[in-house]
């Protein structure tokens, strides 16, 4: 692990490897844990850059906000990505890899910094914003992790993370993820359900990408359903799209082969 201190912000994250970046952005409500498999196997590739997200992993505030004014916008999520490329004296356009809520983040950072970005993947991500339902169970989830505390969000979420084949047949990956989730903090979860409810529709954009985008779901998922990675193919002039099975939302982590696979075959093509 590394450590870069920024203004209000101490990030950790891992950097791996030697080549073109790649920056890895987790998802909700997780950490660069799940990128493991990533920086260990595609180092040979690229330069494998997984930062903890703030609130997250090891990624600290020097000073805390208030609980009831921690909200990370996906704009800021992508600021602080963009100010650890700064750091590490990175200026040349990266491939960004967004899981899930790392896509809405990604989606920010495109938008925000387009010369910065020569490829985008993806992973179990969507364009749209929030219905009003998803905006009401945002809130919900939000009183359920300040009053009981972020196991009951994990207890609800984890087995619908998962292939029903992963949660059969990898018990100890599943434990791996349940201690990831548990690890986050009620400001990292609180700070993420906020800023989700309110990212901005990214479907407007689509039609305007102009890099290569690759874009991977899990057959299985449940939190995101495949349509949604359907939708953003035939919206995004230059993608690819892929499908695995036997994967849900984490398919990084429950086909990591297959997932490895397209992946380098994707950052190969970009050279
Ligand atoms: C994630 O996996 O990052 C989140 O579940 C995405 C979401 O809730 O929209």
């Amino acid at each position: 692990m590394k450590r870069v201190e920024m203004h209000n912000l101490s990030i950790a994250f891992e950097d791996e490897g030697e080549g073109n970046p790649v920056v890895m952005i987790h998802g909700y409500p997780l950490n660069r844990q799940i990128w493991r498999s990533q920086w260990e196997r595609l180092a040979d590739s690229a330069r494998i850059i997984a930062p903890d997200l703030r609130n997250h992993g090891e990624t600290t505030l020097h000073r805390k906000n208030k609980l009831n004014e921690t909200i990370h916008n996906m704009e800021l999520l992508a600021d602080d990505i963009a100010q650890l490329l700064d750091a590490l004296s990175i200026s040349s356009p990266v491939v960004v890899n967004g899981l899930s809520m790392g896509g809405y983040a990604a989606f920010a950072f495109y938008r925000m910094y387009p010369d910065r970005v020569r490829g985008l993947i993806l992973t179990a991500t969507r364009a749209r914003s929030d219905s009003e339902g998803e905006k009401e169970n945002r809130i919900k989830a939000i009183n359920i992790a300040q009053v009981q505390g972020v196991g009951a969000i994990v207890d609800s979420m984890l087995p619908r993370l998962l292939s029903p084949k992963t949660i059969k047949h990898k018990p100890d990956l599943v434990a791996t993820i349940r201690q990831i989730m548990l690890s986050s903090s009620v400001e990292g979860v609180v700070g993420d359900l906020r800023g989700m409810m309110v990212r901005l529709d990214s479907i407007p954009h689509l039609s305007r990408i102009q890099i290569p985008v690759l874009i991977l779901a899990g057959k299985d998922d449940q939190i995101i359903p495949m349509d949604e990675a359907q939708a953003m193919h035939d919206l995004i002039p230059d993608s690819r799209l892929e499908i695995i099975d036997d994967a849900g939302h984490l398919l990084n982590m429950e086909q990591p082969k297959m997932y490895n696979r397209i992946v380098r075959e994707f950052i190969v093509s970009l050279e």
